[in-house]
């Protein structure tokens, strides 16, 4: 149910029954629960067209709209605002659908294809914090667009190609007289920091690692056996961090930056036939006047290094046309953190003049801010490294684990760990999923941890209540009557917001922004707890239908945070 599209529906009708053709319809949600929950907008911008005062037009809208199915009062206010209170048996009956459909009620959208970039580690070093963002935040994206219908593309754009990999290569030819690949780079962080000391450092090396480039990139296969040891190995690091924090991921979704090496002088050689890429001091750049600098300079994109080195933009560049050609991508949508921003905004103008997409695909870079510590720095290990992404999870089940275990609870010891595993993760991905993506977020494990507010731990627990209720009241949920009857203002909160459902995932499907469903979960939830002690269930001498009524609301709320806290790869349980 789209309570929203079914307004702007009823609106539109209106106006065209009034003679208006072509306005915009804005409907929007009301500020204050007295104005109604839904608001029309539209009559203000008429009063020209239409010669009237807005509140006549406001007026006439309202004896011409079709709503009293749907509506138990409209009013007009201000200067010409169409207020909508919705009607508590439409509301009823509409829950009513949602409890009996395993979608909730939430139609399908028009199939699209659409390719998600995320995660795409540089597989030179291990998985650290910077990665978390993208992992997370694109897998909630991913799983919302599935649940909508679309065929989703993942693309693990992995950095698995580059002149860094020259000196790993040497560094681990060596390592590999007396150890197996596994043991040599079972730690790669200090793999790395030891061969850029010798890189630095001893003499010779640094001429090998640049032979090894060489080699690479021409294909010798015995230097392409040892890189595919090192990347089988690094890969093997990533799976295991998207193995605890539960995210869709396989190694089937892993396009490497490598997989685009054998169409990067193409890449060069269209954008010189096209005439947008010129020499430059030696190198292959393109001018973007678009972008130009406030002296009217413009900006300089480098396709092509003087030595004839390809770029992290030249595979874009490939990767752009092959999702446009091959995968035929509708939308595309990357997700880096905000200071890829520029780079991306230069691939979409040089992209698009080269012909490498269609007017009609998209190509949405959608950037987030950094991760900081307590202190507002970015976050680092108190010895100022880097924080490697799997002790980090660890630790998050650790805390939780402690923190359920001081609680008052009749958990086994294996229910324990469980509940510990599915907090701890949960209020890592949720502190990050619920936070607008766009600003820079702090780490902070108590507010994460806490079962107060906006947070996994709150909502898991919203959860288990619900179940918990329905194993007192001995009603199975599957099985249950259904037939609500909306009375109180509780109820009335509760049922329009469970309603919305639809529009949000809406939301978040347009904009990959997940923060809107835990905003709206975090709502669903407060809202059952002031349903839940303004309206008793399970007292004496309350009336089986209204019980019933009530407890088939509560089902809706459980399916509904169960619904949600899926689609954002957060896991419930049944009791904690
Ligand atoms: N490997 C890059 C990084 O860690 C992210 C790649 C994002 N995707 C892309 N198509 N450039 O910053």
């Amino acid at each position: 149910m789209n309570i929203h599209a079914l307004l702007v529906n009823r609106f539109t009708e209106a106006l065209q029954e009034m003679g208006v053709e072509n306005a915009p319809v804005p409907v929007s949600r009301s500020a204050r629960p007295e104005f109604g929950e839904y608001q029309f907008n539209g009559a203000m911008a008429l009063a020209k067209q239409l010669k009237q005062k807005p509140r006549d037009i406001a007026e006439k809208i309202v004896e011409t709209v079709k709503l009293d199915d749907i509506a138990s009062k409209l009013e007009v206010a201000g200067p010409g605002f169409i207020n909508v209170h919705l009607n508590d048996e439409w509301l009823s009956n509409q829950c009513e659908l949602s409890l009996t459909d395993p979608r909730l009620g939430i139609a399908k959208s028009k199939e699209q294809n659409i390719v998600v970039d995320y995660s795409s580690p540089n597989l030179a070093k291990e998985m650290h914090v910077g990665h978390l963002r993208t992992t997370i935040i694109g897998d909630a994206v991913v799983k919302v667009l599935e649940f909508l219908g679309h065929n989703v593309i993942r693309q693990n754009h992995m950095g698995d190609w580059g002149t860094q990999f020259g000196m790993l290569l040497a560094h681990l030819s060596d390592k590999l007289q007396d150890e197996v690949a596994e043991t040599a780079l079972s730690d790669l962080e200090d793999f790395y920091r030891e061969a850029k000391v010798r890189f630095d450092e001893e003499e010779g090396f640094a001429d090998r690692a640049r032979e090894y480039v060489v080699k690479l990139q021409g294909g010798d296969a015995q230097c392409l056996a040892l890189w595919e040891k090192f990347i089988d190995v690094s890969i093997a690091h990533s799976e295991e961090v998207y193995d605890k924090l539960n995210v869709s991921l396989t190694r089937k979704d892993i396009m490497g930056e490598s997989a685009y090496n054998d169409d990067l002088a193409n890449v060069i050689s269209d954008l010189k036939a096209k005439g947008l890429a010129v020499e430059d001091q030696g190198a292959q750049v393109v001018f973007i006047p678009e972008l130009a600098d406030k002296e009217g300079n413009p900006a300089v994109y480098i396709v092509q290094k003087s030595g004839g080195g390809y770029l992290y933009a030249t595979t874009d560049l490939a990767a752009m046309r092959y999702r446009s050609g091959k995968l035929n991508a509708d939308r595309t949508l990357i997700l880096t953190d905000a200071r890829q921003a520029l780079h991306f905004k230069q691939t979409e103008i040089v992209g698009r003049k080269a012909g490498f997409m269609k007017e009609e695909q998209t190509y949405e870079h959608c950037p987030f801010g950094m991760m900081l510590g307590s202190d507002g720095k970015p976050f680092k290990t108190r010895t100022g490294g880097t924080v490697k992404l799997v002790e980090l999870l660890d630790e998050a089940v650790e805390r939780a684990g402690k923190l359920i275990a001081e609680r008052d609870n009749d958990l086994s010891e294996d229910e324990l760990k469980e509940v510990a595993h599915k907090v701890g993760i949960g209020a890592v991905k949720y502190a990050d999923l619920s936070k607008n993506r766009t600003t820079d977020y702090m780490f902070n494990w108590d507010s994460m941890l806490s079962f107060e507010g906006n947070t996994a731990p709150y909502l898991q627990y919203a959860y288990t209540r619900v179940k918990s209720l329905f194993r007192k009241a001995g009603v199975d949920m599957a099985t249950m009557p259904v037939d609500i009857n909306i009375a109180e203002k509780q109820e009335h909160a509760l049922a329009v917001l469970l309603m919305q459902f639809e529009e949000v995932i809406g939301t978040v499907s347009r904009e990959a922004t997940p923060h809107v469903l835990c905003t709206y979960l975090y709502d669903v939830a407060s809202a059952f707890m002031s349903f839940y002690e303004a309206c008793p269930m399970l007292k004496d001498g309350i009336e089986p239908a209204v019980r019933d009524s009530r407890l088939a609301l509560s089902a809706l709320v459980a399916k509904t945070l169960e619904k949600g806290l899926t689609l954002l790869g957060i896991e419930t349980l049944e009791k904690m």
